[in-house]
């Protein structure tokens, strides 16, 4: 492992919201990046938009939620890139329901995209990792890795065992210098949120709300994110293994419900 000019990295979801910013800042420090997404014309635009003079980037359209997809996305990589050392596991789908509403094809469906995909791209990421000498890989848990939202039992599940899986590749790969860690967001402005405002009869009262449920009273950007996760998947980080670092703007430090007093 090594700086971000010298990594080669995957990027799940990278066609948007918060794996687009990684992608972006990953490129613009020298990395090379496959994004990876479902939205082929989204991936394609934003593979014009790094403006990639010197081929470091490539798109692979693929549908995580399919195991042979995530399989030939990471063998894709390497054939492109010769190497991978970093992957970004941000591919995410929101749905809500509490326990009596969801389907269990709602549920598989969560479950396949948020959590299985991050497995099979991991898993299939790993041998590559172990061959460069060592990597990381960042997974996109949320705020409701820690804590649940209403009505959104799915989500809320998967976001939880994205900490589990961090947690045990961690322990079973941290011999080989392969890291493996967690951001755990608070609301983010990006294309999913934007969608979960938008099943508000009110998406403007929504996003205020949102914004004022964080103690900094403000959503996160994008781009606040992918410097944490760019961080991780850096020799700056290279003790930090098995962990999970909120970037909240000190949501999960307030105490549920507390009055604002001023
Ligand atoms: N936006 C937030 O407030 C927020 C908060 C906490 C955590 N997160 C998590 O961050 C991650 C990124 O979310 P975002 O807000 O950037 O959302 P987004 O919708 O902007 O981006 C998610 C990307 O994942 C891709 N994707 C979805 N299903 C896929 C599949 N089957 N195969 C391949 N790609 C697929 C989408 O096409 C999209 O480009 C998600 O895991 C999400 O749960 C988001």
């Amino acid at each position: 492992m090594t700086n971000s000019s010298k990594l080669s990295a995957l990027v799940t979801g990278g066609a948007s919201g918060i794996g687009l910013a990684t992608a972006q800042l990953l490129h613009q420090r020298g990395a090379r990046v496959a994004i990876v997404d479902v939205q082929a014309g989204k991936g394609a635009e934003a593979l014009t938009a790094l403006n990639d003079q010197d081929q470091r980037a490539i798109f692979i359209e693929a549908n995580l939620a399919q195991p042979e997809d995530a399989e030939r996305a990471v063998a894709q990589t390497v054939q492109a890139f010769g190497s991978l050392d970093a992957v970004v596991n941000s591919a995410g789908i929101q749905r809500y329901g509490n326990a009596e509403q969801t389907s269990l094809e709602l549920w598989r469906e969560v479950m396949d995209v948020n959590l299985t995909a991050a497995f099979l791209v991991s898993r299939a990421a790993i041998p590559h990792l172990r061959q460069s000498g060592g990597g990381a890989i960042v997974n996109v848990g949320s705020v409701q890795s820690h804590a649940s939202q209403r009505g959104a039992v799915a989500y809320v599940t998967s976001k939880h065992a994205m900490l589990g899986l961090t947690r045990a590749m961690a322990v079973d790969y941290a011999a080989e210098h392969i890291r493996v860690n967690c951001v755990c967001p608070g609301t983010v402005d990006t294309p999913m949120f934007r969608w979960s405002a938008s099943l508000d009869a009110n998406p403007d009262s929504v996003i205020k709300a949102c914004a004022s449920m964080h103690p900094m009273g403000r959503m996160a950007q994008p781009m606040e994110v992918a410097e944490v996760i760019a961080f991780l998947l850096t020799d700056a980080a290279s003790f930090v293994t098995g962990t999970a670092i909120d970037v909240d703007g000190g949501l999960l430090a307030l105490i549920g419900g507390a009055p604002k007093t001023d």
